[in-house]
């Protein structure tokens, strides 16, 4: 496939520096993997807390108009009738009669009309055993208790908002919030994704940011570009280049929404411009659905004007793996250095995401150094995630830092050990500076906290 993005293609390079290094490890590996869900090892579990971190405290914690809630999982199977994911959310998908592979109908792979004598499978090369398209739901379901028939069937939910609006009055009339107002919830969502793929672009376990924000009728216009602006923000104040970040209109809407706009990162490569965050105006669709499929009224009741009506309700949906994959991208670079021999691969992440915040390292392993070092290193630790390390040649270890995004390395020397102050490299610049010991807890902070 022709390239789309001026940007380099870096997934392959990724995938295998977040393996070797600890970020992401593919799900179940020693059995073989499992198709398209992965594991989130020692730095990955703390770069996507970060990010999660940092939604949490601009939508929900920074505002007094926004609540947090965490919903289960599983919810009453209703619920999916209601929102209509039970009737509408499939692929049309083909099979294989011989080599029993799935597509989707559209997969342009097919050459020939599914069903017809001539369509062609494209793994096995068969002719005329691909079957008509079916639909085929995307939800995973399960049994709950201890019979296997249907009157038990529940879904994995396939998005976190559901549980926002089955709760829309629990939380209202707990938190006494008045319109406009939101909900916000972080959480796992589950999709038997037919084409997943490019990492952890597209996967079947995933999670999700969500938020809705209950407005009233005719003031939604208003809201939801103010959404759109101030989720585009957060995406660059996260460190994502500006420039490989774009909205994308939606040109067919749902038959519930008045409008809707991707939030689209350019991934490089083939892949190019792909949705990281969808903002959406859904009416009163969901609030509405809900309140007719369950009986139950999901209205506000406007005191002043003594009126109640369904809210609007303008909702930003994110995906943290895929915002994580974004960043990771983002960061990824391989650069010359001036007057060595060898390159270094860096991640550039903010150092406010970056999993570990500093380096601490001894100059040699004598003289007092080493002891120095793990001094500092534990005292840092009680404030954020450090890394001792005395193994190598002292520009190697800051090579493997810079490799994980490390924004500092820290560096106790001989002149340490007579004046207590130690150096302080910048992962970008490669400039370094003496800082007291004492002092270092606050120097680093500073430098790693968003304000
Ligand atoms: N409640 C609306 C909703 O779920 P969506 O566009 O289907 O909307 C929102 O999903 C976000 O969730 C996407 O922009 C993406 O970041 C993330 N997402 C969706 N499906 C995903 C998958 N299979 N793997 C990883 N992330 C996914």
């Amino acid at each position: 496939m022709p390239s789309v993005s001026a940007h380099p293609d870096v997934m392959e390079k990724l995938v295998s520096l977040a393996k070797r290094r600890g970020f992401i490890f593919q799900s179940s590996e020693i059995y073989g993997g499992t198709g398209s869900v992965w594991d989130y090892g020692p730095l990955g579990v703390e770069l996507k807390k970060n990010v999660k971190d940092r939604w949490w405290h601009a939508m929900v914690r920074a505002r007094d108009d926004i609540e947090g809630l965490d919903a289960a999982i599983l919810m009453h199977p209703r619920v999916w009738e209601a929102s209509g994911h039970v009737a509408g959310f499939t692929d049309p998908l083909v099979d294989c009669r011989n080599c029993k592979r799935r597509f989707r109908a559209d997969d342009p792979a097919i050459k020939g009309t599914p069903g017809a004598p001539d369509a062609q499978c494209p793994v096995c090369g068969s002719k005329g055993t691909l079957s008509e398209p079916r639909l085929f739901n995307l939800m995973f379901k399960t049994f709950m208790g201890p019979v296997e028939e249907s009157a038990s069937v529940v879904y994995l939910r396939p998005e976190t908002a559901q549980g926002i609006f089955v709760n829309f009055l629990n939380v209202q009339q707990s938190t006494r919030q008045k319109i406009p107002f939101g909900i916000a919830q972080i959480g796992k969502a589950f999709r038997n994704e037919i084409t997943p793929g490019n990492f952890i672009f597209r996967t079947r376990e995933f999670e999700q940011m969500e938020m809705q924000f209950f407005v009233e009728p005719g003031t939604d216009e208003e809201h939801f570009e103010y959404w759109k602006a101030q989720r585009m923000e957060w995406h660059r104040a996260l460190g994502l280049s500006p420039e490989r970040l774009r909205y994308k209109p939606h040109e067919q809407l749902a038959h519930y929404a008045r409008a809707a706009a991707d939030i689209e990162f350019d991934f490089g490569g083939s892949l190019g411009f792909q949705e990281i965050e969808g903002i959406h105006n859904r009416s009163d669709f969901d609030l509405g659905r809900h309140q007719e499929y369950s009986g139950k009224k999901l209205e506000f009741f406007d005191q002043p004007n003594n009126r109640r009506f369904i809210p609007y309700v303008i909702e930003t949906s994110v995906g943290a793996d895929r915002t994580t994959l974004a960043l990771l991208v983002n960061a990824y670079r391989e650069e010359e250095v001036p007057g060595e021999s060898e390159g270094r691969t860096v991640l550039g992440l903010a150092p406010s995401i970056a999993p570990i915040k500093a380096g601490v390292f001894p100059l040699v392993k004598k003289d007092g150094m080493p002891e120095i070092a793990q001094r500092i290193a534990d005292d840092l630790r009680r404030a954020f995630p450090v890394f001792y390390d005395d193994g190598g040649a002292i520009g190697r270890r800051y090579r493997r830092q810079d490799e994980v995004g490390t924004p500092f390395g820290i560096t106790v020397d001989g002149q340490s050990t007579q004046d207590g102050t130690v150096t302080v490299r910048d992962r970008d610049t490669l400039q370094q500076v003496r800082v007291a010991a004492d002092q270092l807890r606050g120097y680093i902070t500073e430098r790693v906290t968003v304000t």
